[in-house]
């Protein structure tokens, strides 16, 4: 399907008239990271259901809720859930989140996601601050008509992970209780995890951590101008690293595990964005 400008102001004009202020940030809240979407003063929830021209959220650790509200005296839009190409949509329909937060004024986006640890050096727990990634899948979610409202049709990507944000992240890192890398993210379309031949070719190519999400997002924030910080939780080894199959269990309990430390390092973040972000 080809989007025009106005498919995607449809869902802005019904979130401003629910939320009558705009947000400084918008934070997209990975697998298991939910936990964060608590710590918001003051919510206006809304269901993604009822946004006209929205997704809907199909993972069981995905609540499908846009929640605004504040953080550390910053006004958020959290997306508790999200979309990805393996619950079925296309990844031209993986613009929408980004495009709503674009037209309702944020000016900085951070990607938060869940991912194997591929860098034999990383553990599970650890946070990579996303520097670059690698996605081989042929599909872009900027393929088909452009809308030049957003960006143009060629557009660069070689600055899309904000350096300044990146650094941003690194000041907050130090008393953070997290250990903390910088990387880049491998980009797999699951929804089964990677093979552990796959695995050693991503780290032969400079893939430090795997995962299912992001990118599209990512992408997307790029197209049109958005300033992006990414964070992935690394929840296991991935494929092969350790002789032991993975399981979604160990995913979500690593992620439950850090979620309070992991809450608290973004809420640093947003505190100082005003340093970075005019
Ligand atoms: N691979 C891809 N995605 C993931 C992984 C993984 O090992 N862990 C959490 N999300």
């Amino acid at each position: 399907m080809d989007y025009t400008y106005e498919y995607f102001q449809k869902s802005a004009d019904y979130v401003k008239k629910i939320v009558p202020w705009t947000p400084d940030v918008a934070i997209v809240l990975g697998s298991c990271l939910g936990p964060f979407a608590d710590t918001i003063e003051d919510p206006i929830v809304i269901d993604y259901k009822d946004i006209p021209n929205f997704l809907v959220s199909t993972v069981k650790s995905h609540a499908g809720k846009l929640i605004f509200g504040t953080v550390a005296g910053k006004r958020v839009v959290c997306m508790s859930g999200r979309f990805h190409s393996y619950e079925g949509y296309d990844f031209e329909q993986l613009v929408i989140p980004v495009r709503l937060f674009k037209l309702l004024g944020v000016k900085a986006t951070i990607l938060t996601n869940a991912a194997g640890a591929i860098n034999p050096s990383y553990r599970p727990g650890d946070v990579m601050i996303v520097s670059d990634h690698i996605k081989f899948t042929g599909a872009s979610p900027l393929r088909g008509h452009n809308v030049e409202e957003f960006g143009p049709r060629f557009f660069d990507v070689s600055r899309m992970y904000t350096p300044e944000l990146r650094k941003l992240a690194w000041d907050c890192a130090a008393d953070s209780g997290l250990n903390v890398h910088e990387g880049v993210y491998f980009f797999f379309t699951g929804p089964q995890f990677e093979t552990p031949a796959e695995i050693r070719a991503a780290r032969l190519l400079g893939g430090d951590a795997a995962g299912m999400s992001t990118v599209t997002e990512a992408l997307t924030a790029a197209h049109c101008g958005m300033p992006l910080l990414c964070l992935s939780v690394m929840t296991n080894m991935a494929a092969g690293v350790l002789d032991q199959p993975i399981t979604s269990e160990e995913v979500d309990d690593v992620g439950k595990m850090i979620a309070g430390r992991f809450s608290a390092y973004i809420a640093k973040i947003v505190s100082r964005l005003g340093e970075v972000i005019a």
